[in-house]
């Protein structure tokens, strides 16, 4: 196998071993992807100012996100279907997380349920992400295993209570667990580390939904149970009402907008996440990274901002910093070290990330991801809106 040295390489590897309706439910965006492809071009349009003669002996990518220590200030994204990555891939991820000092994001769309992410990660705090369902007392109940399990915070993403169209998952039949037709099979029979993983495992079902939201033991399309469960009447009211009832730190996901950024504020959020949901929502909408500063103008000195979408390295992760964001998420980036390589691939990935900021911020001539801010990029260069 030839060297992985960026995440490119892992994504080419985890084509190579993942189901084909698992990996483009991975790699793909919502009608013609061009949010999604924005989230990652954007970046590219960013230019940084080299300095030099700077001493860079010392250097340190540690911060902190809600007030805890990570590493660097990235955090796993909570990504549905982890464990059709790769087997246990909720537990696998949440263990590099850890190793690594990052913060390890569940969705409630994952695979192994908060318990076995908990039990397996032995206690070691977690976030927890929530949707709202027309049944309150689904939620609710969410709210009481993650905080049973002692995550540390809870996410609730605010843009899918409908369902972007993604024509790859359409095509593809996606669901869980695939359906025995001949192309499928043909497929699955081509990835013989993923079948065996899978069956070694006893997680192969949506975790915290099957045997737990009343009279689901089965769900075979994430797109119509989202359509049947998802309550479209979503409403700040129902941000207090999750603030109250968790008590704890709330990062809200899913924000583009200055107004409902200061919304999500007076409802109580602690962190507002600037997403598109990774370009698989609402396509023709803004890249991530050039709504992210109207968004810290409106209520930066109020809330800890943070950003997903199109983090393929760590130069972009310095790039989001430098225009305010206080940490980032990775969702695909991890997803296809997880495909390539299990938890392995994740570290791999995340060694990757930080080495690349480390080096770039060097570069910048800074030496503390704490003291970097706008004045590292170069002015003219910069995407329109920053
Ligand atoms: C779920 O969050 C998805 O984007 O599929």
């Amino acid at each position: 196998m030839a060297e992985i040295t960026c995440i490119e390489d892992l994504r080419v590897l985890a084509k190579k071993r993942v189901p084909r309706m698992f990996y483009d439910y991975v790699d793909g965006g919502s009608w013609t992807e061009s949010t999604y492809r924005a989230n990652e071009t954007d970046f590219q349009h960013i230019r940084f100012r080299q300095r030099v003669a700077c001493d860079i002996t010392r250097r340190t990518t540690e911060t902190t996100m809600l007030g805890q220590p990570v590493s660097m200030p990235v955090a796993i994204a909570p990504t549905g279907l982890t464990g059709m990555q790769h087997a246990d891939g909720e537990i696998l991820a949440a263990r590099a997380a850890k190793s690594f000092g990052i913060p390890f994001t569940l969705s409630t769309m994952s695979i192994c349920s908060i318990e076995a992410v908990a039990a397996a990660t032995g206690q070691h705090p977690f976030w927890f992400q929530v949707y709202v369902t027309r049944d309150r007392s689904f939620t609710a109940d969410l709210i009481e295993r993650a905080r049973r399990a002692k995550c540390s915070a809870l996410v609730i993403t605010m843009d899918l209570q409908v369902f972007g169209q993604r024509h790859k998952d359409t095509k593809n039949g996606l669901s869980i667990p695939p359906k025995p037709t001949l192309s499928n099979i043909l497929n699955i029979a081509s990835k013989p580390s993923w079948c065996m993983g899978m069956l070694t495992t006893k997680n192969r079902q949506f975790g915290n939904i099957v045997g737990h939201a009343k009279g689901v033991d089965n769900i075979a399309s994430l797109v119509e149970w989202t359509e049947e469960q998802f309550d479209p009447t979503l409403s700040w009211k129902d941000v207090e009402w999750i603030k109250k009832r968790w008590g704890g730190k709330l990062i809200v996901k899913g924000i583009l907008d200055p107004e409902d950024a200061r919304r999500a504020v007076e409802a109580g959020a602690d962190a507002i996440v600037v997403s598109n949901h990774g370009g698989r929502q609402l396509d023709g909408a803004p890249s991530s990274i050039s709504a992210l500063p109207a968004i810290v103008d409106a209520v930066g000195q109020q809330v800890e901002i943070h950003l997903d979408g199109g983090i393929r390295s760590g130069q972009d992760i310095l790039k989001a910093t430098a225009l305010g964001a206080k940490g980032t998420y990775i969702g695909r980036a991890m997803l296809y070290g997880l495909g390539a390589l299990g938890e392995k691939g994740v570290t791999t990935a995340l060694q990757i990330i930080r080495n690349e900021l480390d080096l770039s911020m060097a570069f910048c001539g800074k030496t503390d991801i704490q003291n970097v801010d706008q004045t590292i990029l170069f002015k003219d260069n910069r995407i329109s809106n920053c």
